[in-house]
Parts: C-alpha cells; sequence; structure tokens
C-alpha cells in the first residue's frame, strides 16, 4: 500500500525534548530519580493547579497506588465508570477489591451521577459502602464533577479521578484530575503528551503524595540501611523520560488547540451526514478532544460503524471502536453493574478518528472523504 497509514494518536515530539535530554545525559542523572523528575512534578503541578505530583512509570501504576494509599483490599468495593480502558479498573483486581461498574450519562458520554447516587444510597443501606470512586474522563472530556463529588461526599467516599486521557481539558475553569482527592493521569505513547510511557498522581494532600511516593520506590523506610515495614513497588519515572516530558509539557497548550481544530475540521467536513454525531461537549468545561470520536446510525447512514472502519482501514487507516464497556468484558462478567445502555451503544455505533496533532488538514480530508463515500455508496 502507497499511502501514509494514519494512525489514531502517535506522539508528537516538538523537538524541545532534546534540549532537556542532553542536559540529563550530560549530567550524568541516567537513572530513576532526578533533577529533571523533580522539574516536571513541579511543572507538571503548576500546569494542572495541585498542590502535589508524582511522576510515575504508568497511568496504571498511579490508580494503584491511590487505592493502596486509600486501604482498599481484599473484600472491598471500588465504583468505577464502565466505559473506559481496562487500566482503569485493573489495579482494583490487584488490591483483591470487586469493581462495581456505572453506565454513562448521554450529555458527557462519562459516569452518570444519577446512577451513582443511586447505588451508594442502596449501599448505606446494606452498610457496606465503596472504598472510592474512580471517575474516568473519557477521550479528554471532563465528567459532570459537582454533582459526583456532592454525592460522594455525602456517602463519605473518596474519588480518584482518572484524568489519564484529560490533560489539558477543563471543568470549569480547574482542570478535570484536581478536583477529587487525587487524579492520575497518563503519558503513555498515544496520549496528547507522551514520555514514551509514564504517568503522573497528583493531589492536595501533602501525606497522600508522600505515602504514594515511598510505595513507588519499594517503601523504603528512612534509615541508612534498607529498612522495610509494607510492600512497595518500583514504579518511579527515570530522569531521561522526565526531560522528555518537560519538553513536551511546553508545547500542551498548542496541543490541545491542534487536536479541537482537527475535530471541528471533521465536523465541518461530515456534520452534514444524516446518522452521524460527534461526541458532545458538555457544557461544564473544554474537552481537549484527544480523540475525534463520532457514532453512527446504522439506519439513517445506509453504513454500520464497522463498514466505516473496513473502508478505512482498506485506505491504510487506523479507526477505532469506543471502548468496549467493562461490564461486557470477560474479564469482568462476575462484576456488579449498574445502568442500561447508554455505554452499550457508544461501544456498538461509536468510531474513533485518527486524530494526531501531526495530521494535515489534507490528511483530516482523506478521511473524511472516504467516511462520504460509505455513507453515498450505501
Ligand atoms: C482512561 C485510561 N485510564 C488509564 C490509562 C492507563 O495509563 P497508562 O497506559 O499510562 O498506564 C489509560 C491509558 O493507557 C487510559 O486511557
Amino acid at each position: 500500500m502507497s499511502t501514509k497509514r494514519l494512525y489514531l494518536s502517535p506522539p508528537h515530539m516538538s523537538g524541545l525534548e532534546m534540549d532537556f535530554v542532553r542536559e540529563a545525559f550530560e549530567s550524568g542523572w541516567i537513572a530513576p530519580l532526578g533533577p529533571h523528575v523533580d522539574a516536571f512534578e513541579e511543572e507538571f503541578a503548576a500546569k494542572v493547579g495541585a498542590k502535589h505530583a508524582l511522576a510515575l512509570s504508568s497511568g496504571t501504576a498511579a490508580i494503584h497506588l491511590a487505592l493502596i494509599h486509600l486501604g482498599v483490599g481484599p473484600g472491598d468495593e471500588v465504583v468505577v465508570s464502565t466505559l473506559t480502558f481496562v487500566a482503569s479498573a485493573n489495579p482494583v483486581l490487584y488490591q483483591g477489591a470487586r469493581p462495581v461498574f456505572v453506565d454513562s450519562e448521554r450529555i458527557s458520554w462519562n459516569m452518570d451521577p444519577n446512577l451513582l447516587e443511586d447505588l451508594l444510597k442502596r449501599k448505606a443501606r446494606l452498610g457496606k459502602l465503596p472504598k472510592a470512586v474512580i471517575v474516568v474522563h473519557l477521550y479528554g472530556q471532563a465528567a459532570n464533577m459537582d454533582a459526583i463529588l456532592e454525592i460522594c461526599e455525602r456517602f463519605g467516599v473518596p474519588v480518584i479521578e482518572d484524568a489519564a486521557e484529560a490533560l489539558g481539558a477543563t471543568y470549569k475553569d480547574r482542570s478535570p484530575g484536581t478536583l477529587g482527592i487525587a487524579g492520575i493521569f497518563s503519558f503513555n505513547g498515544n496520549k496528547i503528551i507522551t514520555t514514551s510511557g509514564g504517568g503522573m498522581l497528583v493531589s492536595d494532600d501533602a501525606e497522600f503524595i508522600a505515602h504514594a511516593r515511598k510505595l513507588a520506590t519499594q517503601a523504603r523506610e528512612p534509615a541508612p540501611h534498607y529498612e522495610h515495614r509494607e510492600v512497595g513497588y518500583n514504579y518511579r519515572l527515570s530522569n531521561i523520560l522526565a526531560a522528555i516530558g518537560r519538553g513536551q509539557l511546553r508545547v500542551l497548550d498548542e496541543r490541545v488547540r491542534r487536536k479541537r481544530e482537527i475535530f471541528e475540521h471533521y465536523r465541518r467536513a461530515l456534520g452534514d451526514l444524516p446518522g452521524l454525531e460527534f461526541m458532545p461537549e458538555a457544557p461544564w468545561g473544554l474537552s481537549n478532544r484527544w480523540l475525534t470520536v463520532l457514532t453512527i446510525d446504522p439506519q439513517e447512514f445506509g453504513a454500520t460503524r464497522e463498514d466505516v472502519r473496513l473502508a478505512l482501514e482498506a485506505d491504510n487507516i487506523e479507526a477505532r471502536p469506543v471502548w468496549k464497556p467493562m461490564h461486557l468484558q470477560p474479564l469482568y462478567s462476575n462484576a456488579e453493574y449498574v445502568g442500561g445502555e447508554v455505554a452499550e451503544d457508544l461501544f456498538r455505533r461509536g468510531l474513533c478518528l485518527p486524530s494526531g496533532t501531526k495530521m494535515s488538514d489534507q490528511d483530516v480530508d482523506r478521511v473524511a472523504r472516504i467516511i462520504r463515500k460509505v455513507a453515498n455508496s450505501s
């Protein structure tokens, strides 16, 4: 195939990263931890408006440490958005606890606060409230946080925000990830900024971050020898990757601007097609439009989501279905689920389009042309 392959959201380096990486090489800090890690944490915390930040090897590690700090253990329940990537839920299993999945609301595609409220009321009556709620900000759009926080506060359940996909988005004038007791971000290769792999845990609670920092470095006690009282992990970010992160953080605003531009370009090119709807933007903030996502109604559009995906693939263009909800995953077939069919419907009809910030307008037009052709040929 001769045409250039278009991926969903490939890494996009700015060039600034090299200066930081070179500095790390020249200073000899080719190690876990180091001055770039400290600086990355400080700059990241300032950027999102959190008091403290902890750089880690992944976003998954950040969720895991948050659960440990909150005391989640065997037999406990943790509420999780069902429409997400599996990494949001897996750390619940690492702790021997049970996830309870909650359906999405249409307006944001994120956790439905009404379902959450009913669930917590029922759990309170049973005398067994969940140990935490993990709310996901999907595809760069903040969840309905005022409602979710109010409900969780009423029942005394802490909220961990999975903002892995939502760096650079807003909720009112705040950053998602800074509203609950702790938030996590990911710098995985496909995220809006990347360190090739990495994550960040943020919190305004100094003790939360101090404990997570200790757990992430094999839980070493302060002593000249190696002293250990609790199980630790090797979850810290290396100085080299933090150097890349510092360069990436400097172009975050530019990346958000381009992601939103790409979304608008798709909307202009395809918005008139019947049966095709773009992911809504909830009124409480700006999405970073990490991915441009749309849904296809096969009756009105004249072809299915899968027809469109295959037509794009035939032209060397990567497109992916919306996340398969956790309650439909064989891994979680025994888990409790509350809700209806919103997430299932979004999974069935939703398609993520190439949204890399290196895409040109011509690249976007190429994708749009094929989608239009599928609609016209039916
Ligand atoms: C919603 C969500 N949560 C968690 C993660 C996990 O992040 P990481 O890959 O850095 O472990 C990701 C991305 O991979 C994600 O999209």
